[in-house]
């Protein structure tokens, strides 16, 4: 039976569900692009752990290493399947205000346009305003049609468009999201 968004949930990323993980980045998920390898001698515990390692550092696309935010990583799941992750940042940096924001998300290519997307941004922000947080601030390339489809539909206010940090062809949109308490 296809699994439905209404029967997917957000969980702390585990080794229950480290098979179907791998199974997601072999069909071609791309874990966040700091973490560690897949496997480190054939064990999957050093990538699951840094997801919500806090305080140091973290390697930006450019090399340079900033701040990592107080943060947490969530998996959409269903039963022992995983459907995707959502990093939630509760506080800006200068580098996050550019481009990252508050939230970002990703879903399992198989899983991609059955409403998933848009699922897991709405189940992410409550667990932001929980946090305290009264705006969430999105970002996303202009291209990105189905991540701007996803926070619209959440409820995101275009504030500005401007160049990529480090990619100078593109643009990026930056919305925030109202979290009323
Ligand atoms: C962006 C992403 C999370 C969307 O996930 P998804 O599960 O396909 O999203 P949904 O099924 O909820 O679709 C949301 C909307 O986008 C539209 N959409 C989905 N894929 C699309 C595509 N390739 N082109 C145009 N529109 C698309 C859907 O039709 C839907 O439109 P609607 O609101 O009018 O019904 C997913 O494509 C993904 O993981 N991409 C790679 C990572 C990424 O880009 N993350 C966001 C970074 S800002």
């Amino acid at each position: 039976m296809a699994i439905s968004p209404i029967d997917s949930l957000l969980v702390m990323p585990s080794p229950t569900h480290a098979r179907s993980y791998q199974s997601a980045v072999a069909e071609g998920y791309a874990p966040d692009a700091a973490a560690p390898p897949l496997l480190v001698d054939g064990r999957f515990d050093a990538h699951l752990a840094w997801m919500n390692e806090q305080g140091g550092e973290v390697r930006q696309i450019d090399g340079r290493m900033v701040e990592r935010a107080p943060h947490v990583q969530l998996w959409l799941v269903h039963a022992y399947t995983f459907i995707g992750r959502v990093n939630i940042r509760f506080r800006l940096t200068d580098d996050l205000r550019v481009w990252g924001g508050n939230i970002g998300y990703a879903i399992r290519p198989s899983f991609r346009e059955k409403g998933f997307g848009r699922h897991i941004l709405a189940l992410a922000l409550p667990v932001a305003r929980e946090s305290g947080l009264r705006g969430a601030l999105l970002t996303c390339l202009s291209t990105n049609k189905a991540s701007i489809r996803v926070i619209e539909a959440n409820g995101g206010q275009l504030a500005e468009t401007g160049p990529h940090p480090t990619l100078p062809e593109q643009t990026v949109r930056r919305y925030w999201i109202d979290l009323p308490v």
